[in-house]
């Protein structure tokens, strides 16, 4: 009798030590699986990874060093608005280029998969346009490591296809934008030329761009650009800004094609 209820004991001891062993397992696995879904976000660092890709491995961020990088995710190889916009960012990539940036494409599927759709779409006349050669690498990611750091595989849509991420990268590796669209609407891949464009510029001087905003045209001051003093003394810059209301401040960015709007106030 006592030897049974001694077994008992112990089993009860064991069982208890194995439910607590599980259910902290589980809850490892949460806060785990919780943190891989994180969305990087504006401000912060990019985070690191290494992976295959069509150019060889690389190491993202890292061996683009201080150019700006775009990361662009998106749901399937072979699919029909991924061609097109794999086919237009192609188009694109001396702009690119231009502006110091480097692409960077990844999805679910591996890399022999990529290495034919990239064969495959290189032959196409995409827009009566001509073949393209894509130079940019397209990252393989079967087991989702790169999707899930990245916050690009959105479970509610499909848990193990990306949606349509977009995360331009500074040249500090400081995330700028982040963008997602939904697996049914192609991007328009200007738009990130555009975006590239208004970074670089409201980096290099204290102006914001105003909505709509394209290379060239009136960018917005937050401040107010002169004081009464300071304009008797250079009437000259009221020829250089102008307000609408009294809350907007704009400057000229082509003097000859003057927006001056100054009775509003
Ligand atoms: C497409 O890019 O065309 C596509 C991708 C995933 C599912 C359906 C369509």
């Amino acid at each position: 009798m006592a030897v049974t209820s001694c077994c008992n004991h112990l089993i009860f001891k064991v069982m208890k030590q194995l439910m607590f062993t599980l259910m902290a397992m589980i809850l490892a696995l949460g806060v785990v699986s919780a943190s891989d879904y994180k969305i990087p976000l504006i401000g912060s660092k990019a985070p690191k990874f290494s992976a295959n890709t069509t150019n060889g491995k690389i190491t993202f961020p890292n061996d683009f060093g201080n150019s700006w990088k775009i990361l662009l995710s998106h749901p399937a190889d072979f699919t029909p608005v991924c061609s097109s916009e794999l086919l237009e960012l192609a188009h694109l990539q001396n702009e690119f280029k231009k502006l110091g940036v480097e692409l960077a494409v990844v999805s679910t599927d591996d890399i022999v998969l990529h290495k034919m759709w990239k064969a495959h779409l290189e032959e196409l006349n995409y827009k009566q346009r001509g073949t393209v050669h894509i130079g940019f690498p397209l990252i393989e990611d079967p087991d989702a490591k790169v999707s899930r750091l990245y916050g690009m595989l959105h479970d509610e849509e499909s848990t193990d296809r990306d949606v349509r991420g977009v995360f331009i990268i500074d040249d500090k590796n400081i995330i700028r934008s982040v963008n997602f669209y939904p697996v049914e609407v192609g991007r328009n891949m200007n738009e990130f030329v555009r975006m590239v464009e208004a970074l670089q510029l409201t980096e290099s001087k204290f102006v914001y761009t105003p909505a709509n905003w394209q290379k060239g045209d009136d960018v917005i001051v937050p401040y107010l650009p002169y004081s009464t003093e300071e304009l008797e003394a250079d009437p000259k810059l009221a020829d250089r800004y102008y307000s609408v209301g009294n809350r907007m401040w704009f400057e000229q960015v082509d003097a000859s094609t003057a927006k001056v709007d100054n009775d509003e106030e």
